[in-house]
């Protein structure tokens, strides 16, 4: 049984006379640029997130960087990330030429630590820039204290949770000002690239829209040396469709995630992702850690079973950051989930069969 590691099928087909309706709505409006389909998916995406202000940019990264723009954060200004994120969170921090500054993992969530941020703290620590790795989100009532404490900005990384909640808030409200990603795989995809930013501040919102349109408020007048980051009018038609959808898909992405926990659950090889007390998990991904993981991928390569690792290597030893002169071991925790981890197939529209296979497959490999 070919079981592959995504699968859009599911989700598009259903929708596919939707999307055609939309794409010719679009071209017969005239308008490609920030138009209304832009306004209407920024306000929909706003209210589902009970937050009052959201605006489109052009991609997840470009989201993170716009923030750090709008914040002001620029040469000198430490800003305190994940050492086991994704690389574009860390990207954003050096397009302001910021320093990022790693702050190792819980083991348990694969979120950061809340209790390693305060050391990590300086005089020049200007935000802490926390993601929601995975589907679930980081301890954001410890990291509010802290940045209270501190007074320090906080941005979400938000690219990689639509949806998932922690005590009952949606991530992407708690932060200043909080980035999203809808790059395609992401649980809310566009069919390409774009990224989005909430806010409950009018003040921030408002830069916000100058900076991702060349710096301008008034057209031809230009406030702030600008950038040109806008959600693309179709994708947001797009987007404004899958929206209504996503509650539906996390929901099935939480039985799929369940029926994996129950059938793995005796595999002492195996350990399984937890969720913290007060979140609401919305399994971007479903990553477990495991002895022997190389092996263990290419034999379930070979049964037609594909995997991934997220991440193989973490920022801090990645090659566009050799400047930094960090070495293995510097991120132990970090450098272990990287050594440790392989990703599962988990999308809506995977079959209980399909999940069965893996898990059996998996067993077989340890037995
Ligand atoms: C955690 C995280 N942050 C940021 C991004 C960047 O998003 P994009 O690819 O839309 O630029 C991604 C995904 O790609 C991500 O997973």
């Amino acid at each position: 049984m070919r079981v592959p590691f995504l699968q859009f099928n599911a989700l598009h087909q259903p929708l596919k006379s939707d999307f055609t309706k939309a794409f010719e709505e679009f071209i017969d409006s005239n308008y490609y640029v920030l138009g209304s389909k832009v306004k209407a998916f920024e306000a929909e995406y706003a209210k589902f997130h009970g937050i009052t202000y959201c605006a489109g940019v052009a991609s997840g990264l470009d989201a993170l960087y716009l923030s750090l723009r709008v914040l002001n954060i620029h040469k000198n200004d430490e800003v305190i990330v994940p050492s086991n994120t994704y690389i574009a969170t860390v990207l954003a921090v050096s397009y302001v030429q910021a320093k990022p500054v790693f702050v190792e993992p819980e083991l348990v969530t694969y979120n950061i630590d809340p209790q390693k941020i305060e050391e990590k703290i300086t005089p020049y620590t200007k935000a802490i820039l926390p993601v929601h790795l995975y589907g679930q989100a980081a301890n954001m009532t410890e990291i509010m204290k802290i940045a209270q404490k501190y007074n320090l900005w906080v941005i979400e990384d938000n690219a990689q949770a639509h949806g998932a909640l922690h005590n009952q808030k949606m991530t992407g409200t708690f932060g200043h000002i909080n980035a999203t990603s809808f790059y395609p795989s992401k649980n809310l995809g566009a069919l390409g690239d774009a990224g989005a930013i909430t806010t409950a501040s009018e003040e921030l919102y408002e830069q916000i829209k100058m900076f991702r349109n060349y710096g301008s408020k008034v057209r031809y007048y230009n406030d702030v040396i600008g950038y040109n980051s806008r959600l693309d009018e179709l994708q947001a038609a797009l987007l404004l469709i899958k929206l209504s959808y996503l509650n539906q898909w996390n929901q099935e992405r939480n039985q799929i995630a369940n029926l994996y926990l129950q059938l793995l659950a005796d595999v002492p090889e195996v350990v399984l992702p937890q969720t913290l007390q007060g979140n609401i998990h919305v399994y971007h991904l479903f990553v477990i850690r495991c002895k022997k993981r190389n092996e263990l991928m290419d034999y379930l390569k070979k049964h037609e079973i594909d995997t991934l690792i997220h991440y193989p290597v973490p920022p801090h030893l990645q090659k566009a950051y050799q400047h930094l002169n960090y070495k293995r071991g510097d991120f132990p925790i970090a450098e272990q989930l990287a050594d440790e981890m392989v990703s599962l197939p988990l999308y809506p529209g995977l079959k209980t069969e399909q999940v069965e296979f893996v898990c059996d497959t998996i067993k077989r490999f340890y037995r």
